[in-house]
């Protein structure tokens, strides 16, 4: 019967890429004031929960992951406290401190629960040269499946493409135009072989009040957003109703949900991508293709960079968990849409917000 406490042989198994793998029983016997004992399976995947195991990079616990192989582990009745086991203790709450917050989904997402998830799916993301987007790719290609960016920079979707390796591409396409889009798809197709997700997130902000608003960036600012992600969502959806599966996920915007001043063609905008994806999602159930948005808070980018700093102060004054969102979080709900983990929810909107406007 192998005994717990420091994780090594019985408690850890080294995967050939030099992950390190710990059991569940020893971080529960560790930090017995949490329930680590009966650690949830990993959706999609039908393994008991005393076989999940917990992926270590370095000192940081990454991911819950199935052991197919080697079996049963000591029941947890079984354990008992030994001056060993409260050393490991002091170790493993620190490596659970050392996670951002104790973020759940940075806590339980890694390489190996990434195969899982989106293992040789293939996934385009507009915009994807930067920012947010480029935080999607980057947790996709984490996760299994190939990417394909589709950006108006082509020089920066090409850069970025070329930095994620041999699994990214990269295709000029302004998402206005629905040829630039049906090639984009195309691309991704010819290159991968199919299309399971597809993320309209590319955008632009043109703000001004209404009083000195041009007429010209109205258009410009609703024809990206609105014409960009219904192009990007019909075109997407008619070529996965032909294989009866696929997951879109359309980047809306907290903006989209409250109205922000100085930014009624991007709040208009925002807004229609929910109606978009509310009523795509009713044509699209039946075919197994399921759309759903996601409205981002403050999150750091390109985007918000550019902003004044007493315009930042003030939405920083309005977010409940007193910080502004990176674009990996942003990330972790589009894996969560694009994957199985999601499987029966479509036409929903997540709001990623810190608890801004809840
Ligand atoms: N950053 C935030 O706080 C925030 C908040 C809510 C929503 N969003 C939304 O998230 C998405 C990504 O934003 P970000 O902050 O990463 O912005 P970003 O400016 O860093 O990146 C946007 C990307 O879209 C590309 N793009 C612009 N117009 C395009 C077009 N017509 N066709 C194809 N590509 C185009 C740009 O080249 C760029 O690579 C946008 O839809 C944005 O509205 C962002």
């Amino acid at each position: 019967m192998p005994t717990h406490g420091e994780p090594h042989g019985d408690n850890q198994v080294h995967t050939a890429d030099g992950i390190r793998l710990v059991d569940w029983e020893s971080l529960a016997l560790a930090s017995p004031e949490r329930d680590y004992s009966r650690p949830s399976t990993v959706p999609g995947l039908d393994v008991p929960a005393d076989l999940a195991m917990l992926e270590l990079v370095g000192d940081r616990p990454v991911t819950e992951l199935p052991l197919t192989a080697s079996g049963a582990r000591t029941p947890t009745a079984a354990r008992s406290r030994t001056p060993h086991a409260r050393a490991v203790d002091h170790r493993t709450r620190r490596m659970f401190e050392s996670c951002p917050a104790h973020n759940p989904l940075i806590a339980t997402t890694g390489r190996s629960l990434m195969t899982a998830l989106l293992a040789d799916k293939t996934a385009v993301i507009t915009g994807g040269a930067q920012g947010i987007g480029l935080s999607i790719a980057e947790l996709y290609l984490e996760h299994g499946a190939n990417v394909v960016l589709g950006d108006l920079d082509e020089a920066a979707a090409q850069a970025t493409a070329n930095k994620l390796g041999d699994r990214a591409r990269a295709v000029r396409c302004d998402v206005v135009d629905a040829a630039q889009v049906r090639n984009l798809i195309d691309t991704a197709v010819a290159e991968f072989g199919s299309l399971d997700v597809f993320v309209n997130n590319a955008g632009i902000t043109r703000d001004a009040t209404m009083r000195t608003m041009t007429e010209d960036d109205f258009d410009l600012v609703i024809q990206v957003h609105l014409k960009g992600t219904w192009n990007g969502t019909r075109l997407a959806a008619a070529r996965m109703r032909e294989q009866k599966s696929g997951a879109i996920v359309n980047i809306s915007s907290l903006s989209g949900k409250v109205g922000m001043v100085g930014q009624t063609n991007y709040s208009a905008a925002k807004a229609g991508i929910v109606g978009l994806t509310k009523a795509a999602a009713k044509e699209m159930a039946h075919h197994g293709v399921r759309v759903n948005a996601i409205q981002p808070g403050l999150i750091r980018s390109a985007m918000t960079e550019a902003m004044p700093q007493k315009a930042w102060d003030q939405k920083m004054a309005e977010i409940p968990m007193q910080r502004p969102g990176e674009p990996q979080e942003v990330a972790g709900a589009a894996l969560f849409y694009a994957s199985s983990l999601s499987s029966y929810m479509t036409g929903t909107v997540a709001e990623v917000t810190g608890g801004r406007f809840m």
